[in-house]
């Protein structure tokens, strides 16, 4: 009976692309494999439609680990002391950008802790040299809550699209996993403002956060519903030896998993990855995350002398790679699951653009 339910909630789904909230808790809570399956066999049908078996890669440049904010889930956040901290400057930045141009990649992303240290001025100088280094790339920022204007000028300077996890839509639930000086208000007005100015948005969540319930997914759910990202990165928490969640497990491989097939359904034509977290928790987790409904990868363009230095989380995988073996590593894992790695900005495109495959 209750696999009847599951395949009328699946296929519902996929027909009005969104649930109640009670509907998405009872999905979350009562799957089973054939379920997972059934589900994913229809997001890789909608990813099929769109984007056939095209995977998008973006370089990911983590460019600086110190940070102000001491987000009690991170392994960078300010208060653990046992971190050697580092920055890259400018020409460090071009170089991996160089080498990623190089090895195929059309988008950067520039991610790091929230570092004051560099100034507006330089951030954007940095932007700027990037794009006019780069014309042809997209340039992704991933550098936390900054305001309004601030935002604006690293869009004049040429970047477009930014990456900031909601984390949770529960208002309780951000109080647990943030120190009092961070709010949820204050993160939804940030993605707001990022998409007002024209951004390329990315949400997400970790999937087994300490304190989550299903109805908190199902909350996620129904916000990235009303935020209408162009993209959503979602993985498993894993702790961190040195953070306050030491104690706490990781998230469910099969629940991530079945999530990103829900997002595919929700979205058809959403950026999804397949996150190194995913890879970290399951050693074919990037494979299944993309026969699950994901269609990106994000391998690290960081040098390899800082890479274990950026530790969010215990046993981060690809930490000793080279970014061209990393590179292949992953064309290698796509290609043996009939996917193809592609040179390509892959942009966000609205539903009407995407001539179906
Ligand atoms: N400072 C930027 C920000 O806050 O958006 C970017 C860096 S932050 C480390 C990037 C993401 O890493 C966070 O949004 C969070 O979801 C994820 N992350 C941090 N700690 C994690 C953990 N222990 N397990 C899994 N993901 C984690
Ligand atoms: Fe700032 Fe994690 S606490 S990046």
């Amino acid at each position: 009976m209750s696999g009847i339910r599951m395949r009328n909630l699946i296929d519902k789904l996929e027909k009005e692309r969104i649930l109640s909230k009670d509907e998405l808790v009872y999905l979350l809570s009562n799957f089973n494999e054939e379920d997972s399956q059934y589900l994913f066999q229809k997001a890789r049908a909608i990813s099929q439609k769109y984007f056939g078996n095209r995977i998008y890669i973006r370089g990911l440049v983590e460019f600086t680990n110190y940070c102000k904010n001491d987000c009690l889930y991170c392994g960078i956040r300010k208060s653990n002391r046992n971190v050697e901290r580092y920055r890259l400057n400018k020409d460090q930045i071009l170089n991996c950008c160089r080498n990623g141009y190089e090895l195929g990649f059309r988008t950067f992303v520039l991610q790091g802790g929230e570092d004051l240290k560099y100034s507006v001025d330089e951030m954007e100088d940095i932007i700027k040299t990037i794009r006019d280094n780069f014309p042809d790339c997209a340039i992704t920022l991933s550098i936390g809550e900054r305001s309004y204007d601030e935002y604006k000028r690293y869009f004049e300077a040429g970047a477009n699209r930014y990456l900031l996890r909601h984390e949770t839509a529960n208002d309780v639930h951000y109080g647990m996993l943030h120190p009092k000086n961070m709010s949820l208000h204050t993160r939804k007005e940030c993605l707001y403002n990022l998409k007002k100015i024209g951004y390329q948005v990315g949400a997400g969540f970790m999937v087994g956060s300490p304190y989550q319930t299903m109805e908190n997914i199902a909350e996620d759910l129904l916000f990235i519903h009303e935020l209408n990202p162009q993209m959503v990165g979602i993985g498993p928490f894993i702790p961190h030896k040195d953070t306050p969640f030491n104690n706490f497990k990781a998230g469910s491989f099969e629940l991530t998993l079945f999530l990103i097939g829900v997002l595919r359904l929700m979205i058809p034509n959403l950026l999804i990855p397949a996150t190194t977290a995913l890879g970290t928790i399951n050693p074919l987790g990037r494979e299944k995350g993309i026969l699950a409904g994901a269609n990106v990868v994000m391998p690290n363009l960081s040098p390899v002398n800082v890479r274990k230095k950026y530790q969010l989380y215990d046993n981060k995988i690809c930490t000793g790679e080279e970014a061209a073996e990393c590179r292949m590593c992953l064309q290698k894992r796509v290609e043996k699951i009939g996917y193809e790695i592609v040179v390509d900005r892959g942009d966000f495109k609205p539903i009407e653009e995407l001539v179906p495959c």
